[in-house]
């Protein structure tokens, strides 16, 4: 094991009932105006919104709104909702949603706080922050993690990247999986192949010692890739849904990274995608990933193999990697660029920005060239 540090910023309520819970226990100890934030609607639609206004308004809190907060947030929309919480004098954030919400939370409540524009900070000056509005995660949509980490991934519009920039992590987290039962199916398989990615990513990380992490990591895997299908059974079935939200924040929350480094160079590859196509983070991932990992399989066989063995009952780390191809396939999931949502047509020429800009791992099995990065994603297209 390598050397490490860990501890739990955020306290989880899992399960029926537990934002009733959690709020009555944690409310008395936030100011009175609070920030109720959310996406693009599904809250009010579903009867969350309510229920949280209703349990915040009980508690005697003043609720300042800031919703429309969209897929893949972006940097404008950060610095619109810091000015909203400083203009309002905001006590505590309460974030209602996916990833995209709790993300843009995590760097509101860190940006409210500060006297300097935050990314400039944390990429020109290599300072990052150390206090800001506290904040509470209902997590409506699982699959990122985001509800148990600092880091958040925005998109600078105006820079054309989609990358971290670390706000301040919730305080408490709610995981009550009702609350993701009206999540689109597709949604629920993207956001649960998010978090197979992240499971994967982790794992495949250079470490060259046997680790603990490495046998926690393939059993997210495993149960993630039993609990997706359980859903194609029945997109109903809660109980996998239960899983996969507890899936979704053990990946994240840094449990399984103790003691290892990460590869994560999917995810740097996809980040950018998004950045220039805005397409939806679970669908972009399982796009690159076969690809990629037919890069790499020969950098790391014994891994792969095992991946292979634990996760998909086959032999060879070549098989392990078909394997995924077809589960991704079985999900519904898409395999090609073509396949994906996209705000532009995805040619040559964006694939080769994409391939120019996005970040390169150096603790992967491999370190990629700019040029096989532009060939694993032409691979794609
Ligand atoms: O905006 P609304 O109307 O709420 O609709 C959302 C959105 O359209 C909908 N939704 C959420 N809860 C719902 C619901 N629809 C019906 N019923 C509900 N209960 O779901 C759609 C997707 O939501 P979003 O939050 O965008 O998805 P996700 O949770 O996958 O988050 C994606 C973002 O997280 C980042 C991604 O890059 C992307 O920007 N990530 C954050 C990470 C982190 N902080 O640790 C790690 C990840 O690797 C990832 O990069
Ligand atoms: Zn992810």
């Amino acid at each position: 094991m390598n050397k490490f540090t860990f501890s739990y910023p955020t306290k989880v309520y899992f399960g029926e009932g537990s934002a009733a819970q959690a709020l009555e226990a944690e409310l008395g100890r936030v100011g009175k105006t609070v920030m109720l934030a959310y996406g693009g609607g599904s809250i009010k639609k579903n009867g969350v919104y309510d229920e949280m206004k209703a349990l915040l308004e009980r508690a005697g809190k003043k609720v300042v709104d800031f919703d429309r907060i969209m897929s893949n947030p972006t940097y404008t929309k950060v610095q619109e909702g810091a000015a909203l919480a400083r203009g309002q004098h905001v006590d505590f954030i309460l974030a209602v949603g996916g990833g995209s919400v709790i993300d843009c939370c995590k760097v509101i409540s860190a940006q409210a706080m500060l006297d300097e524009d935050i990314w400039n900070m944390e990429y020109v000056k290599g300072k990052f922050p150390t206090a800001g509005i506290p904040m509470g995660a209902v997590v409506t949509a699982s699959g990122t993690g985001a509800e148990m980490n600092a880091g958040a991934v925005i998109t600078y519009e105006e820079k054309i990247w989609k990358g971290p920039i670390f706000g301040i992590a919730a305080s408490f987290a709610v995981l009550d999986p009702a609350y993701t039962m009206s999540v689109p199916p597709m949604q629920v398989l993207s956001g649960a192949f998010d978090t197979l990615s992240h499971a994967m990513e982790t794992y495949l990380g250079n470490s060259d010692q046997d680790n603990v992490s490495d046998d926690v990591a393939l059993a997210i895997m495993r149960n993630t890739v039993v609990n997706m299908r359980r859903l194609l059974e029945n997109i109903d079935d809660c109980q996998a849904r239960s899983n996969l939200m507890w899936d979704s924040a053990m990946a994240e929350n840094g449990i399984l990274k103790c003691g290892r480094l990460t590869d994560f160079q999917a995810h740097q590859i996809e980040h950018q995608l998004g950045a220039y196509t805005d397409c939806n983070h679970g669908q972009g991932l399982a796009v690159i990933h076969p690809a990629y990992y037919r890069h790499i399989v020969k950098d790391a066989p014994d891994k792969f193999s095992r991946f292979a063995k634990v996760v998909f009952g086959v032999d060879t780390a070549e098989e392990g990697v078909d394997a995924l191809e077809n589960f991704i396939k079985e999900c519904g999931l898409p395999t090609k660029m073509s396949q994906l949502k996209s705000t532009v047509e995805i040619t040559p020429e964006v694939l080769r920005q994409v391939a120019d800009t996005c970040n390169i791992i150096k603790c992967n099995p491999r370190e990629l060239s700019r040029d096989e990065i532009y060939e694993i994603l032409m691979e794609c297209l």
